[in-house]
């Protein structure tokens, strides 16, 4: 892959003479003028074995790696499981804190409970930034060193209705496969908490719907993003609507293939798939002509954003030109539409 050739801007800035804290947990409070030659970060996921997250955190640890090489600073990224336990991610937190962290990236396993994460963050004075799982506005809003990194929901919706209603417009029949001027379909929806899960589905029907394609939803479900339960849900679906499936719309990429995996196991063909990551496993599915298509996100300046929010505000540092944050805490990393030749 072609990595950004970019200087990371805060080269200068980690060799530079600024502040740290000395002795005490934390960024301490007896400061001294010292310089700075290497970053610890700590990083908790909601889950590592969610296939998108764990395509961020391999794009994050070229980051790193990337970043000592160019500023001669040492990284230490210390990434942790939360295995969907909040509880876990708080101690992580905290003992990442205790350790003298520089900074914090936070992919929340509850996202309605950052209070306790951002409690000792600003106790200990370390920035945080928080990925993925989106904290509700009223926890952003209490202190102006938290951050948060993610693919827009709403535009990736609007870009997987707009492959479904590209497709319709070149070749109606490779979606009504009954030929009764209706596109019938199932959907596949993520945890039910999760702001992406609404925003996706929402905007996804939407699209199709301005854009003129006769639609009909047969049924949905909730599979939590996973690949094995939405091909459950998909091999019942095949079971009690034989033959009028002629659409699958995914939250993600993983669910769209599980629910190929169904299709797979039942010998069923001819079903169009469209899925949302772009992930590794998704992309090859595109390539393979299994999946229709999937709106796939920019890891590399996901991941990027990131780090960069992470190191410029742990060295007390501008954000370089390509990291730009609306209302000051937010990034939306770029997405594109990856279809099927
Ligand atoms: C979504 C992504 C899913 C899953 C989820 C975890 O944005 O599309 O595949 O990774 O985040 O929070």
């Amino acid at each position: 892959m072609m990595r950004a050739k970019r200087l990371f801007q805060t080269a200068a800035a980690a060799a530079a003479i600024f502040l740290v804290g000395l002795g005490t947990a934390g960024c301490g409070s007896e400061e001294q003028e010292t310089e700075k030659t290497s970053l610890r970060i700590g990083v908790s996921l909601y889950r590592g074995d969610d296939t998108f997250i764990n395509n961020i955190r391999q794009e994050l640890e070229a980051c790193a790696k990337e970043y000592e090489q160019e500023t001669g600073t040492k990284v230490r990224l210390d990434i942790q499981d939360a295995k969907g336990s909040q509880y876990t991610q708080n101690d992580q937190a905290e003992r990442f804190i205790s350790l003298e962290c520089d900074a914090l990236c936070i992919n929340l396993v509850d996202r309605t409970a950052a209070t306790n994460i951002i409690d000792r963050a600003m106790e200990g004075n370390v920035p945080v930034v928080f990925f993925n799982r989106q904290p509700v506005e009223e926890d952003m809003n209490r202190w102006n060193e938290l951050y948060y990194v993610a693919a827009g929901a709403r535009e990736s919706a609007v870009l997987q209705g707009r492959i479904v209603a590209d497709r319709y417009r070149r070749d109606p029949d490779s979606l009504d496969l009954n030929g009764d001027g209706v596109v019938s379909y199932v959907l596949l929806e993520g945890e039910s908490s999760h702001q992406d899960s609404l925003i996706r589905t929402e905007w996804s029907i939407r699209t199709l719907k301005d854009a003129g394609v006769p639609i009909e939803r047969i049924t949905g479900g909730i599979a939590n993003w996973e690949r094995s339960q939405a091909s459950a849900l998909m091999e019942q679906w095949l079971l009690e609507y034989p033959d009028a499936i002629e659409l699958v719309i995914s939250n993600n990429d993983d669910m769209a293939l599980g629910a190929i995996d169904a299709m797979e196991r039942a010998g069923v063909s001819g079903i169009k798939v469209v899925g949302i990551d772009g992930t590794t496993p998704g992309l090859q599915a595109v390539e393979d002509g299994k999946m229709m298509g999937t709106v796939s996100s920019d890891k590399e300046a996901y991941a990027k954003a990131i780090f960069e929010i992470a190191a410029a505000k742990a060295l007390g540092e501008e954000l370089p030109e390509n990291v730009v944050l609306e209302d000051g805490k937010y990034y939306s990393s770029p997405q594109r539409i990856v279809v099927e030749n």
